[in-house]
C-alpha cells in the first residue's frame, strides 16, 4: 500500500489560511499535494510537481481551445454571463453607451480611467492627426482584385503598417508605444473604407479631420461629388454606439490571438493584424450576416411558428440567439436594440425588423429557448443596422475590426507590462509514433 505524504510549497502564492488550497491525492503514488488556490485558480505549473518518479515530467492540465484555463490576469474588461453583466474598468457598458463616445472608452480601456477634459481633447487630437495613410498604402490596396474580400484587404494592410512604422518594433520605448497606439485606432477606419471603395471601383475618399470619429468613417465610404459630407448626427450616433459595444470582450479568440503573437516581443501592427485575421473567421465575426440571411428566408412574420419548429427539431439554429458566456440577455443586445428604431427613422422601415422583433418575441415565451438560456446576442440587431446604414454584408466584420482595435491594443499594453508573461507557448499530448528510422525513397 502506497504511503501518504503531504507536500506543501512556501513562497510566493502560498495559501493564506487552510481553506486557501486544494488538496490532491495521487492514487498512483499515494502522495497528496497541497495547491494554493489565488483568485479562484491554481496555477497550472503547480501540477508539475506531480510526478510518478524523478524523470517523470510532471502532471499537466488539458485544455483545448481554453475552455477552463485563464491565461493572464487583467483589469480591463468584466463579464458575468449569468447576470448578463459587461463592464469596461469597472463602469457598466449602459453607461457607456449613454454618456461616453468610443474615443473616451478607447482612452478608458487603454488607461484604466475616464480622461480629464483636456486629456480627452489630446487624445481626440491626437488620434484625429493620424488618421491618413501613407500613400503607398493605396497603391497597395488598388493590388487587389476587384472583389477582394474586405477583411482580407484590412489584414493585410494592417501587417503592412509594420513596414511604414519600423520604429514600432521598440516595444519597450513608451513614445513608440503610444505612436502605434494613436495609429491603429486612427488608421483602422481609413483602411477599412479604402477597402470597401475598393469593391465598389469608387475613388478613395481621404480623412475629413472636422468630422468626429464615427462621421468621418461614414464620410470617407459615402461621400461622392459634394463638397462636404454631413453626416446625419442619429446615424453618426448609432454607429459611435455600435463602436463602443465592440470595443473589447476579454479574452476572446481575436485577443487571444494579439496576445500570443504579440507574446513574441513582435511589433504592434504585426500582434493586431493576428487579431484581425482571427476576427475574420465566421465562428467569430461573421453571426450576425447570418441572421440577415435567417430573416430574409423567413421572408414574412406568419412564416416565424414554421421556422421555430424547424429549430427545435434541430434543423437549424436560430442565429443570433445563444452565447459560450452569456446565459441571459446579451447586454450588448438589448442597448443595439433601442438603437434600431433610431437608424430606421432616419433610413425608413426595413421590414426584417418587424420579424426580428416577433422572432424575439415567440422564441422567449417558448420553453425550448428559455430553458437552455438562449436569449438574443449582440449580433441578432447588428446587421439590421449595418443594413440600414447600406453598409454591405462583407464590411460586417470589418466594422467590428474598426472599434475592437482599442481592446486589442489596450489587452496588448497589458500584456508587455506583465512581468509575469512570456512567450506563449502551450504544451502537446504526443499521439505520434516513433522513434523510428528514415526510409530512404526507393524503399518505400
Ligand atoms: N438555436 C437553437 N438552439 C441552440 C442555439 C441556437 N442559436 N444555440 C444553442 N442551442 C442549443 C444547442 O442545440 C444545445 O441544445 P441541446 O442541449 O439540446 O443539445 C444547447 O442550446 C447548448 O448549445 P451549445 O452549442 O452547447 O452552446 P455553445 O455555448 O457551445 O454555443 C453559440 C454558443 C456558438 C453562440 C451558439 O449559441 C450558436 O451557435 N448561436 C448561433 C450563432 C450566433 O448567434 N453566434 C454569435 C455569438 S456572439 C459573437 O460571437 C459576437
Amino acid at each position: 500500500m502506497a504511503t501518504e505524504q503531504t507536500v506543501n510549497r512556501d513562497g510566493v502564492g502560498s495559501p493564506k489560511d487552510a481553506r486557501d488550497v486544494l488538496s490532491v491525492t495521487d492514487e498512483r503514488t499515494g502522495e497528496t499535494y497541497e495547491l494554493p488556490i489565488t483568485d479562484g485558480t491554481i496555477r497550472a505549473s503547480e501540477l508539475r510537481q506531480i510526478k510518478v518518479s524523478d524523470d517523470d515530467f510532471g502532471l499537466m492540465s488539458y485544455d483545448p481551445a481554453f475552455l477552463n484555463t485563464a491565461s493572464c490576469r487583467s483589469a480591463i474588461t468584466w463579464i458575468d454571463g449569468d447576470k448578463g453583466e459587461l463592464w469596461h474598468r469597472g463602469i457598466p457598458i449602459e453607461q457607456l453607451c449613454e454618456h461616453s463616445t468610443y474615443l473616451e472608452v478607447a482612452y478608458l480601456l487603454i488607461y484604466g480611467e475616464l480622461p480629464t477634459e483636456d486629456q480627452l481633447a489630446q487624445w481626440v487630437h491626437d488620434i484625429t492627426i493620424h488618421t491618413f495613410v501613407h500613400e503607398n498604402i493605396k497603391k497597395f490596396v488598388e493590388g487587389f482584385r476587384y472583389d477582394a474580400h474586405p477583411m482580407g484587404m484590412l489584414l493585410a494592410s494592417v501587417g503592412a503598417l509594420s513596414t511604414f512604422y519600423p520604429e514600432a518594433k521598440h516595444i519597450m520605448d513608451p513614445e513608440e508605444r503610444y505612436l502605434a497606439t494613436i495609429r491603429l485606432i486612427a488608421k483602422m477606419p481609413t483602411l477599412a473604407a479604402f477597402a470597401y471603395r475598393h469593391n465598389r471601383g469608387l475613388p478613395y475618399v481621404y480623412p475629413d479631420n472636422d468630422l468626429r470619429y464615427p462621421g468621418n468613417f461614414l464620410s470617407m465610404l459615402f461621400k461622392m461629388t459634394e463638397l462636404k459630407y454631413e453626416p446625419d448626427p442619429r446615424l453618426e450616433k448609432a454607429l459611435d454606439v455600435l463602436f463602443i459595444l465592440h470595443a473589447d470582450h476579454e479574452q476572446n479568440c481575436s485577443t487571444n490571438a494579439v496576445r500570443a503573437v504579440g507574446s513574441s516581443q513582435v511589433d504592434p501592427y504585426s500582434a493586431v493584424a493576428a487579431g484581425v485575421a482571427a476576427l475574420y473567421g465566421p465562428l467569430h465575426g461573421g453571426a450576425n450576416e447570418a441572421v440577415l440571411r435567417m430573416l430574409a428566408r423567413i421572408g414574412s412574420t406568419d412564416k416565424i411558428p414554421e421556422f421555430l419548429e424547424g429549430v427545435k427539431r434541430g434543423d437549424e439554429r436560430l442565429m443570433g440567439f445563444g452565447h459560450r458566456v452569456y446565459k441571459n440577455y446579451d447586454p450588448r443586445a438589448r442597448i443595439i436594440k433601442k438603437h434600431v428604431d433610431e437608424v430606421l427613422e432616419a433610413t425608413g422601415m426595413n421590414p426584417a425588423l418587424d420579424i426580428a422583433v416577433e422572432l424575439e418575441k415567440r422564441a422567449l415565451d417558448d420553453d425550448y429557448f428559455t430553458s437552455r438560456k438562449l436569449y438574443p446576442n449582440v449580433d441578432f440587431y447588428s446587421g439590421l443596422i449595418y443594413q440600414a446604414l447600406q453598409i454591405p454584408t462583407d464590411m460586417f466584420t470589418v466594422i467590428f475590426a474598426i472599434p475592437r482595435t482599442a481592446g486589442w491594443v489596450s489587452q496588448w499594453l497589458e500584456m508587455v507590462d506583465d512581468s509575469e508573461q512570456k512567450i506563449a507557448r502551450p504544451r502537446q499530448i504526443y499521439t505520434g509514433g516513433g522513434p523510428r528510422d528514415y526510409v530512404p525513397m526507393e524503399r518505400r
